[in-house]
């Protein structure tokens, strides 16, 4: 392939992923997911270490996940709340972060037509993490606890490599780190190892165009607002 044509081809592949959180029922071959998979396994990893481990849910089995997380964050089973395992996010917010997280909540609720006192229907919309959206993959990642942080900023590089993989096949992601609330109810679930860390999770599947959610255009910060260049 020329240089001109891989450049379009990548910067289109990269341009065009979004988190989508409305997808078709459509299935995806067991193949597709194997291929994605295993390009998405070339990224880098410190000495080669490649610390991710996946467990990709289909039909009743993902059906089976979403239940039993639905019921723990609905708590409707009774049973004790999940602990994160760590956080995600900062405990105390603060600019810009706070305000770019404000921005895209306000944005997608604003699709929704959810106003800002309706707080079941944002628990509701904030449920459908749990059903992968709708798409008929999810994704469960975990690594070793015993890592350390390097193998965490590697396992980015793989979830973004999915992310590209999948756009190159006419397909959408939605990482999800709602995902990370649940760990013992994911991790009894699936069965996961004592050592065996939630990182989060994906839906992979084809968008639904007709969903006001997937509308959602996000922004990003110019190059010169991130960014020093040093010549001399
Ligand atoms: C690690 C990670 C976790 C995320 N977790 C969630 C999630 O739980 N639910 C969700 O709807 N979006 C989630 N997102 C999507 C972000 O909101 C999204 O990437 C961001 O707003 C930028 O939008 P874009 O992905 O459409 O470019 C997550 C993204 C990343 C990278």
């Amino acid at each position: 392939m020329d240089q001109e044509t891989l450049k379009k081809c990548v910067d289109e592949a990269i341009n065009s992923r979004r988190s989508v959180r409305a997808f078709l029922a459509e299935p995806i071959p067991r193949k597709t997911i194997e291929e994605i998979l295993a390009l998405a396994s070339r990224a880098p990893s410190g000495t080669n270490t490649q610390p991710w481990r996946v467990r990709v849910l289909t039909g009743n089995a993902k059906q089976r996940l979403s239940a039993a997380i639905k019921a723990s964050y609905f708590h409707v089973s009774g049973g004790p709340k999940d602990t994160p395992e760590y956080d995600y996010y900062p405990r105390q917010w603060f600019s810009p972060y706070v305000d770019r997280r404000r921005k895209i909540g306000f944005d997608l609720y604003g699709l929704l037509n959810i106003k800002k006192d309706e707080k079941q229907r944002m628990i509701e919309q904030m449920g459908k993490n749990f059903e992968f959206f709708g798409a008929p993959v999810g994704l469960i990642f975990t690594i070793d606890r015993r890592l350390g942080q390097g193998s965490w900023l590697d396992y980015g590089f793989f979830l973004e490599n999915i992310a590209i993989a999948a756009r190159a096949r006419g397909l959408h992601t939605c990482p999800q780190a709602a995902f990370a609330d649940f760990p013992q109810t994911i991790g009894s679930h699936l069965k996961f190892e004592p050592e065996e860390m939630l990182v989060c999770g994906m839906s992979l599947g084809f968008e639904d165009t007709s969903a006001p959610e997937n509308r959602l255009k996000t922004d990003r910060e110019p190059v010169s607002g991130f960014t020093q260049f040093f010549d001399e």
